[in-house]
């Protein structure tokens, strides 16, 4: 498909070219959807700050366990998705199967790591407590002063910049016009009012599969405008910002920011012995109660991360951030003093009230949201993506847990 004809007459209009939106941009036009997706920066944003961890069982919290159906499912997902895109692209996106080794600083910490253990056990989930001898055999160079450590082994990674880089090259490569443009507002489109009935999209036949003649809703962005009978949000955080969605379908998400720190190898000659990874899991710890992860590239780098609080929008690293995550990931791994620090970034994590997505149709007729991924952006977005091209090409219905609908509120009261 030329690149002029997604421009002028998309059926599809995404507005976010993070992880969530070019996943799904790729999904649908590899169907046969004319897709145009809107972002002033693709594959920044969360997207760009994220670790690229795969982790359901490390990444669970207490009271979410009926979050792992869905995460699991992703990271099943994530293997044959990680090979399609490398062959798409023609790169390496960092896939590694390398398990999540989590480990305590303190008794308090080991403590909570068995209880951790425990609650993994009564959900069948795959993990056992190390020993501190075990678990330095698994990782060397992790401080004598870890006590304990609980490993998970179906835990992963990818490199989430090289895999938003390779959607990005799959995308246009199949055909998906990228616009570097900030979205402003929608405008106009369908008569819409609350109420199940309207969960439905204009352009969507009842017998499945996609009919374009449809009305349309117009993206305004700072350079122009954009129709299409669809319109999907993949905006993350940004999502319920964007002017002119009606109060009924607007995103029940916030921002909740964090920053994380890429440390490497130098490219001087004194330093190149460290140019192997310092560890060969993700280490995730506990230092004193604080969380921290430690997860490690092939080419020696290693990201740190993450801090997380509730501030708004900015996305300013704070030097407090930084200095907190410096000193405890060197709790850890003492020997990242001998790492440079390459970058610092923040990001917004989009939360919503239950952590679960927000995936389908709302209340305006063609807007569907695909954001509220939380901590798990970079785990769900294969999957979702999945979802939501069966949903437009198919006329199978997204699980109706991830709903919009479920924060739908009657209009004005937002
Ligand atoms: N998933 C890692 C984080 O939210 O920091």
């Amino acid at each position: 498909m030329g690149r002029s004809q997604a421009t002028a007459h998309p059926d599809v209009v995404i507005v976010g070219a993070g992880i969530a939106g070019l996943a799904t941009a790729w999904r649908l036009c590899l169907g046969g959807m004319k897709v145009t997706i809107l972002d002033p920066n693709p594959a920044r944003a969360a997207t760009w700050t994220a670790a690229g961890m795969l982790a359901p069982v490390t990444e669970l919290a207490y009271g979410e366990a009926h979050h792992l159906a869905l995460t699991m499912k992703a990271a099943e997902r994530w293997p044959s998705f990680a090979e399609e895109l490398e062959a798409a692209a023609e790169h390496s996106i960092g896939f590694q199967t390398c398990g999540t080794l989590y480990a305590a600083l303190d008794a308090g910490d080991a403590t909570e790591l068995k209880r951790l253990q425990a609650f993994h056990g009564t959900l069948g989930l795959e993990s056992s407590i190390l020993t501190a001898t075990e678990t330095r055999d698994l990782e060397p160079l992790l401080s004598p002063t870890v006590r304990s450590a609980l490993i998970a082994p179906g835990d992963h990674q990818v490199d989430n910049r090289l895999a938003g880089a390779a959607l990005i090259t799959a995308v246009e490569r199949a055909g998906v016009h990228i616009e570097h443009a900030f979205v402003t507002a929608l405008d106009g489109g369908a008569s819409w009012s609350a109420g199940r009935d309207n969960l439905s999209l204009p352009g969507f036949s009842k017998s499945g599969g996609f009919v374009s003649e449809a009305p349309r809703i117009r993206v305004r962005t700072d350079d122009g405008s954009f129709e299409a009978p669809i319109v999907i949000i993949c905006a993350g955080s940004w999502s319920p910002l964007i002017a002119g969605i009606p109060d009924p379908a607007r995103p029940a998400v916030r921002p909740v920011r964090g920053e994380s720190l890429r440390l490497g190898p130098g490219s001087g000659e004194s330093l190149a012995a460290a140019r192997q990874p310092l560890v060969s899991h993700n280490v995730r710890a506990l230092v004193h109660g604080r969380p921290i992860y430690l997860v490690p590239r092939a080419t020696g780098e290693i990201v740190i991360g993450a801090t997380s609080d509730e501030r708004g929008y900015g996305t300013g690293v704070l030097a407090g951030g930084v200095r907190q995550l410096l000193d405890d990931a060197r709790e850890v791994v003492p020997g990242i003093d001998e790492l440079e620090l390459i970058d610092t970034s923040a990001g917004l994590r989009p939360a919503t009230p239950d952590n679960l997505p927000l995936l389908g149709p709302t209340v305006m007729p063609g807007l569907l949201l695909a954001t509220g991924y939380w901590r798990n952006g970079i785990l769900l977005a294969p999957l979702m993506a999945d979802m939501l091209a069966s949903y437009l090409l198919a006329g199978e219905q997204c699980p109706q847990e991830y709903s919009p609908e479920r924060f739908s509120t009657p209009a004005g009261s937002l």
